[in-house]
């Protein structure tokens, strides 16, 4: 809702994880900030989202504002388009809210390099979060980890606190049904400046239980504005196997990258008055 415009831009998250061999492998986060048809339709908006997906194995899109699947229909034809060696495919929660406005997490991934093992939606009896996770597990061209666990949140703002220590309880959950430690947290986690003092966030269940590596540190702008510079997209790595394979991890500022300015992203992705772009990570 309107809190999203008055975050402003911010950039896209990427964490590398190391697969086998000298072969990367990329898992992302990205809040796309209300993602709709007409806005990916815009020619410019589909070029800069499908340059962002080409750097990434597995996506994790966050807002995706469609009941129907045609949004990411258009985003996936024009991705296999764009590189014919590639195949992506994608994995959808159904859309998650309170209110009215919902939205939906969308795993798009390359299936030509994982697969989908499973997936759920996390039963949030209690109604913690605003947009319970849904989360997978995916295979890894890895010998030393051949699957891990995803676990994508995009936090409200007013409950972040709450919602990141009730994540510990979706990480508690998804390790024992799939008997599988190697979990990845990550998304808009919405983790600091107004949202989340530096003293809660010290205090997080996923900072004092031991066994979490917080892969995007404090300090790391994930927002695309110069005016702003706050570490609201994370990346948090559990698990020998996933820390193992971890090479890197950072915000990826995209209009850097591909040369934009803030006008022309402002300009690029305004849609129905507000803006877009949010984080992203790559694992490989
Ligand atoms: C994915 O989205 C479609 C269309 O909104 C919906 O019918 C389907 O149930 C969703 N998948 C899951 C696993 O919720
Ligand atoms: C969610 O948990 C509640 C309480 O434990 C249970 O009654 C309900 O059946 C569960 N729903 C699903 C879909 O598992
Ligand atoms: C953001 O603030 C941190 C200190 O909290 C600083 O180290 C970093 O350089 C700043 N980044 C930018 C892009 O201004």
């Amino acid at each position: 809702m309107p809190h999203m415009a008055m975050q402003g831009l911010v950039a896209a998250l990427l964490l590398i994880l190391l697969a086998g061999g000298a072969e990367d492998f990329r898992i992302c986060a990205f809040n796309a900030q209300r993602l709709t048809l007409a806005k990916v339709a815009k020619g410019p908006v589909m070029d800069t989202l499908v340059q962002i997906l080409a750097r990434c194995d597995i996506m994790v899109l966050q807002e995706v504002v469609d009941s129907s699947q045609k949004t990411v229909s258009l985003l996936l034809r024009e991705a296999n388009r764009f590189d014919s060696s590639r195949t992506y495919s994608f994995l959808n929660s159904s859309l998650l809210g309170r209110s009215t406005y919902k939205e939906k997490y969308v795993y798009i991934y390359r299936s030509d390099k994982t697969q989908v093992l499973n997936s759920y939606q996390y039963n949030d009896t209690d109604d913690l979060f605003a947009r319970e996770p849904f989360v997978a597990q995916f295979t890894l061209p890895s010998k030393i980890l051949p699957s891990v666990v995803l676990v994508p949140l995009h936090t409200t703002p007013k409950d972040v606190e709450k919602e990141l220590n009730a994540l510990y309880d979706v990480f508690l959950d998804v390790s024992q049904r799939w008997q599988n430690e190697n979990v990845i947290l990550l998304g808009d986690f919405n983790a600091d400046c107004a949202s989340l003092t530096k003293k809660r966030l010290n205090s997080l269940l996923l900072r004092t239980e031991a066994g979490f590596h917080w892969a995007i540190s404090d300090g790391e702008d994930t927002t695309v504005r110069a005016s702003t510079n706050c570490t609201y997209d994370r990346i948090v790595v559990h698990g020998q196997g996933c820390q193992t394979l971890l090479r890197a991890a950072a915000p990826f500022n995209f209009p850097r990258s591909f040369q934009l300015t803030e006008e022309e992203v402002e300009k690029l992705c305004w849609d129905k008055g507000y803006t877009m772009a949010k984080g992203r990570i790559e694992v490989s």
